[in-house]
C-alpha cells in the first residue's frame, strides 16, 4: 500500500482502538504499532482492530506472547496472561534466592534445591525460575487444575527450552485434592493463586471477563479459600520444616537456619492491602519473617515468609 494511504488508514485505526485504550491517543498509536508489527495486511489488522475494540479480546491473545523477563510466554485464552506486577516480584525473589542456591548447590553431595509453582497458569513463574536459578540443581514441580493451563505451560517450557537448563514437572493438580499430600517436601512454595471475590468479578472489564478462566481469577473465602489451603498444606508438611518449628525442637537441619538473610519458603500473591493482614495472620504462626512487598504502583502485592 502507499505509504500516503497507510498513514490515512493509520489515523482511522487508531481513531477506532481509541475506546479499547481508555482515549489515549498515544496508547492508541502504541497497539496499533504491535499489531503492525505481528502483521502488515490491512485486512488483517481490520480483524485485530475489530476483535481489540467490539469483542474486547486483550492485545496479548490477538499478538499471541507476552515477555515475562527474557523469557517470551505463549498467550491463549482462556489461561491467564502473565501480568506485569507478577514479573516484578518474580524476578525479585530470583535475586534473592540466587546466591543462596548457587551456595548450596556447590556441595557434590547437596540435594536439589525443590521448588513447588502452584497455580501456574501459562507457566511463566515456574519457568522464570527454572531459566534463573543454578541448572542442573533446582527441581520444579508445577501444577494447575486447568487442562488448558498445563498444555499451554509444557508449550512455553518448549518454546523457552534454549533459556531453561532446569527441568520443570507440570501436573492438572486440584490444590484441594489428596494427591498434593502425597507430594514430597519443598524448599520453597510459589503461587499466583485466584484472589478475586465473587462481588468484584462482577465489575471486572470485558476484556478479562469474556477471555480469562474465571477459575484463574475467582476464590472464595473473600478470595483467600487457595491462599488458606496452601498455608494449610505448607505447614502439614507439603513446605520443608522451617526454622520456627526448629527452635520449638520438631526439626531437622533445613537451610534457614545457616544463613543471615531470611530465605523466602512461602510466596503468595494477592490481590491488595484488603488481603494483607488475615494472610500475614495465616502464615504468622508457621514461618518466622513473614513481609509484604509492594508492587511497582506501590500497592500491597505478595505475601513471602522465611
Ligand atoms: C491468577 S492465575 C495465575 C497464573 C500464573 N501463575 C500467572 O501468574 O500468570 C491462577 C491459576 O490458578 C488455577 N487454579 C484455580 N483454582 C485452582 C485449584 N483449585 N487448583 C489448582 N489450580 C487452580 C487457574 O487455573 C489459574 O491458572
Amino acid at each position: 500500500m502507499p505509504r500516503r494511504l497507510w498513514r490515512h488508514q493509520d489515523s482511522r485505526w487508531i481513531r477506532r482502538l481509541l475506546p479499547a485504550c481508555d482515549n489515549d491517543v498515544s496508547l492508541a498509536r502504541r497497539q496499533l504499532t504491535w499489531l503492525k508489527e505481528k502483521t502488515r495486511n490491512p485486512t488483517l489488522l481490520d480483524r485485530h482492530v475489530y476483535d481489540r475494540v467490539v469483542r474486547h479480546k486483550p492485545l496479548q491473545y490477538i499478538l499471541g506472547t507476552q515477555p515475562f523477563g527474557d523469557l517470551e510466554i505463549v498467550t491463549r485464552p482462556p489461561v491467564l496472561i502473565p501480568r506485569w506486577e507478577t514479573e516484578e516480584w518474580v524476578h525479585r525473589l530470583i535475586d534473592i534466592l540466587l546466591p543462596h542456591v548457587k551456595a548450596k548447590s556447590q556441595g557434590a553431595q547437596e540435594r536439589p534445591f525443590r521448588v513447588l509453582d502452584i497455580c501456574t497458569g501459562s507457566g511463566c513463574i515456574a519457568l522464570a525460575l527454572a531459566a534463573h536459578l543454578p541448572p542442573h540443581r533446582t527441581q520444579i514441580i508445577a501444577t494447575d487444575i486447568s487442562d488448558d493451563a498445563i498444555a499451554l505451560a509444557q508449550h512455553n517450557y518448549h518454546d523457552n527450552k534454549s533459556l531453561i537448563q532446569n527441568h520443570v514437572d507440570f501436573q492438572q493438580v486440584d490444590v484441594f485434592s489428596d494427591a498434593m499430600q502425597r507430594m514430597d517436601p519443598f524448599d520453597l512454595i510459589v503461587s499466583n493463586p485466584p484472589y478475586i471475590t465473587f462481588d468484584d468479578y462482577k465489575d471486572l472489564d470485558p476484556d478479562v471477563k469474556q477471555w480469562e478462566d474465571v477459575r484463574a481469577l475467582v476464590a472464595d473465602e473473600d478470595g483467600m479459600a487457595v491462599h488458606r489451603r496452601i498455608v494449610e498444606l505448607a505447614s502439614n508438611g507439603l513446605l520443608l520444616r522451617s526454622s520456627k518449628l526448629q527452635r520449638q525442637g520438631k526439626g531437622e537441619s533445613s537451610i534457614t537456619t545457616t544463613t543471615r538473610i531470611p530465605i523466602p519458603r512461602l510466596a503468595m500473591e494477592f490481590g491488595g492491602t484488603h488481603q494483607a493482614v488475615s494472610l500475614k495472620r495465616m502464615m504468622k504462626p508457621m514461618l518466622n519473617d513473614v513481609q509484604v512487598w509492594k508492587d511497582l504502583a506501590g500497592k500491597d502485592r505478595v505475601v513471602v515468609g522465611a
